[in-house]
């Protein structure tokens, strides 16, 4: 096989098309064998005045980021790397939820796949026994109180074996092989993604945010209780978990019963009860 060659699981456009049942998400796909940042390329489309449900997706990232200015290892060939513009109309405060729904409709999509259990541990991150799987990176350009393009970034793990992640990330990272044995048809898991994302999107759209956040939490890798160190905006904090608000922020009960906002960040460890 020369290096030209597709993978026999590409994500062109055809191949994702033919496996996807979505009204609008990903029926107009931009597709390259390499690109800098997906991210990147959907926010300069949505600036230029492509329609919601436009998608970007690579077989590698040069430049895949992540959040909290990380990068995303995007080996070719081997993992999900795709950016969805939406246009929702919605409180800027409200943003973040859309990117917990890419999260659930992810997990939703891995948990398809037999032998797979994937949990989401906030605020988006999709895990397997604990081991990141993958990851979403909401953007959105400008300041308007009001969202009217934004982009969701999504990258899930494959084909990896422990040797494609960096060193650092190998003790936290996980595959579909790895997890599984096998690897899947990553055509097929991102329409399977895009199709459940589309629908739980319109609902959130039509009927807030009431079902999001339950699918979130039936989906959560935390029970309410469970202790957790955060670090958030203010800096650290160590408490016990009890679920997320209508803005997507962590409630965590602290020392003295007295419950914690964190608006966002991240859970650096789950502690033992
Ligand atoms: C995270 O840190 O968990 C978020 C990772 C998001 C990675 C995806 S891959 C496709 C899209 N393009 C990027 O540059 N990043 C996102």
């Amino acid at each position: 096989m020369s290096d030209d060659t597709p993978p026999a699981d590409a994500l062109t456009p055809a191949a994702v098309q033919r496996h996807l049942r979505a009204a609008v998400f990903g029926h107009r796909i931009f597709y390259y064998p390499s690109i800098g940042s997906t991210n990147e390329r959907a926010l300069e489309l949505a600036a230029a005045g492509e329609p919601e449900g436009g998608l970007v997706v690579a077989e590698e990232q040069t430049e895949g980021r992540g959040r909290r200015d990380r990068s995303w290892a995007s080996s070719p060939s081997l993992g999900i790397y795709a950016s969805l513009i939406l246009r929702p109309a919605i409180p800027a405060p409200r943003a973040p939820l859309l990117t917990f729904m890419a999260a659930i409709a992810t997990a939703d999509a891995l948990n398809e796949i037999p032998g797979l259990k994937a949990r989401i541990k906030w605020p988006n991150d999709v895990t397997v026994s604990g081991r990141k799987i993958a990851g979403v990176l909401g953007e959105v350009r400008g300041s308007d109180p009001e969202v009217r393009e934004m982009v969701v970034g999504i990258g899930v793990n494959v084909h990896h074996l422990e040797s494609d992640f960096p060193p650092e990330l190998v003790a936290r990272a996980t595959s579909v092989r790895l997890a599984t044995g096998r690897g899947w048809d990553r055509a097929a898991l991102l329409a399977r993604l895009l199709e459940d994302f589309e629908q739980g999107y319109t609902r959130a759209l039509r009927d807030g945010p009431g079902t999001l956040l339950r699918d979130w939490q039936s989906l959560s890798a935390l029970q309410p209780g469970d202790p957790v160190r955060v670090l958030g905006p203010a800096g650290p904090a160590q408490g016990a978990f009890s679920g997320i608000d209508e803005e997507g922020g962590l409630r965590l009960v602290v020392d003295g019963g007295r419950t914690l906002r964190v608006p966002f960040g991240e859970i650096v460890e789950t502690l033992e009860p």
